[in-house]
């Protein structure tokens, strides 16, 4: 498998997509709501926070953003059969588009990720295969059975197509917002695909002349797995202690050199925030706010928090944060 270089597993280039591949599996995905968190926003003492609320794409998370072009990558390869590896919400989106693409979809998962989460992924006819240990001995599952049965790899965090589709996440704030773009957009990482695909498309808008600069992209992660944390502070690598955030429980991402780089390249930072904080946030913004987000969702306004306690984001600095999966997906036990 070599994604990053831009081929295919056999080693061929990668070909565009066809639109009309993308027209046969789209379920509706992007064009997800902005809307102003003014009470949230107060608390935080900020002039202007907005969220995306990303978790109103069809399978309930950004997730469908880069699986339609994976997806239709695939039907236009002829794959029958594809296998992806996921903390939950990659499977039920690559789930839901191989359903909707009539490709037989093999999905390797935590067997300790959320019920609901299982439970939507067998929904859409997938075939669910649990593995205990870390997420890493969940990869190198789907790695193994993508060698034994030559079934394609549909990887949110390899295959370069997945970001073609992230990207277009950069390209609706700039139809939001216009010339007026947020100064800070604050993003849960794991394994970057969101990240990398906002930095992709903010830097094709700026390329092109439609923007004058970039939003600072920051990303954070929970504290007890934060190996990009680690890296962009030149830090040691971390222990992997484990989060209740499970879409960024991600001890050692393939790609976390160019996310580093990304970070970088955006004038970001990478904080690692609490779990403790994380759920104060996720049941400050669903009560407050009326916005019920993950877990890891949540971890983004702990991020925020941080930021201006920091001195990073300012009063009157702009703010955008992706609320990046639906909560009913992940419902921790309030205490
Ligand atoms: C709800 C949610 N938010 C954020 C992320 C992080 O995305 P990435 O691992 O691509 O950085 C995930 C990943 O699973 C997720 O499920």
């Amino acid at each position: 498998v070599d994604y990053g270089g831009q081929t295919s597993t056999d080693g061929t280039p990668l070909r565009p997509v066809d639109a009309r591949w993308l027209d046969s599996v789209t379920l509706g995905e992007g064009n997800t709501p902005v809307i102003e968190l003014p009470s949230v926003g107060e608390t935080l003492g900020l002039n202007s926070l907005h969220a995306k609320l990303e978790y109103l794409n069809p399978t309930g998370s950004f997730k469908d953003r880069g699986t339609a072009v994976v997806m239709a990558a695939a039907k236009q390869h002829g794959a029958a059969e594809v296998v992806e590896d996921s903390s939950g919400n990659a499977g039920a989106s690559v789930s839901a588009y191989a359903a909707r693409a009539g490709i037989k979809a093999h999905i390797f998962a935590p067997a300790n990720a959320p019920e609901a989460k299982l439970r939507q992924i067998r929904a859409y006819g997938a075939q669910v295969h649990a593995i205990e240990g870390t997420r890493e001995a969940v990869t190198e599952a789907a790695l193994a059975f993508h060698h034994e049965h030559t079934v394609m790899y549909a990887s949110h965090v390899l295959s370069p197509y997945f970001a073609e589709g992230t990207k277009i996440f950069a390209y609706e704030v700039f139809e939001e917002f216009g010339a007026e773009l947020p100064m800070h957009i604050v993003i849960p990482v794991g394994n970057g695909s969101l990240l990398l695909g906002a930095w992709r498309g903010f830097s094709e808008l700026k390329d092109g002349g439609s923007i004058n600069y970039i939003p600072r992209l920051h990303a954070v992660q929970a504290s007890g797995v934060r190996p990009l944390v680690a890296a962009f502070n030149a830090e040691d690598e971390p222990a992997n202690n484990g989060t209740i955030a499970g879409g960024i429980a991600v001890g050692s991402p393939a790609r976390k050199a160019q996310i580093v780089e990304a970070l970088h390249a955006a004038n970001g930072e990478a904080i690692a925030v609490s779990d403790a904080g994380i759920l104060r946030w996720h049941a400050a913004i669903a009560e407050r706010e009326g916005v019920f987000g993950e877990p890891t969702s949540a971890a983004a306004f702990a991020g925020v928090e941080r930021l201006v306690a920091q001195g990073t984001i300012g009063p009157w600095d702009s703010v955008l944060v992706p609320v990046t999966g639906f909560g009913l997906k992940d419902v921790p036990e309030l205490g």
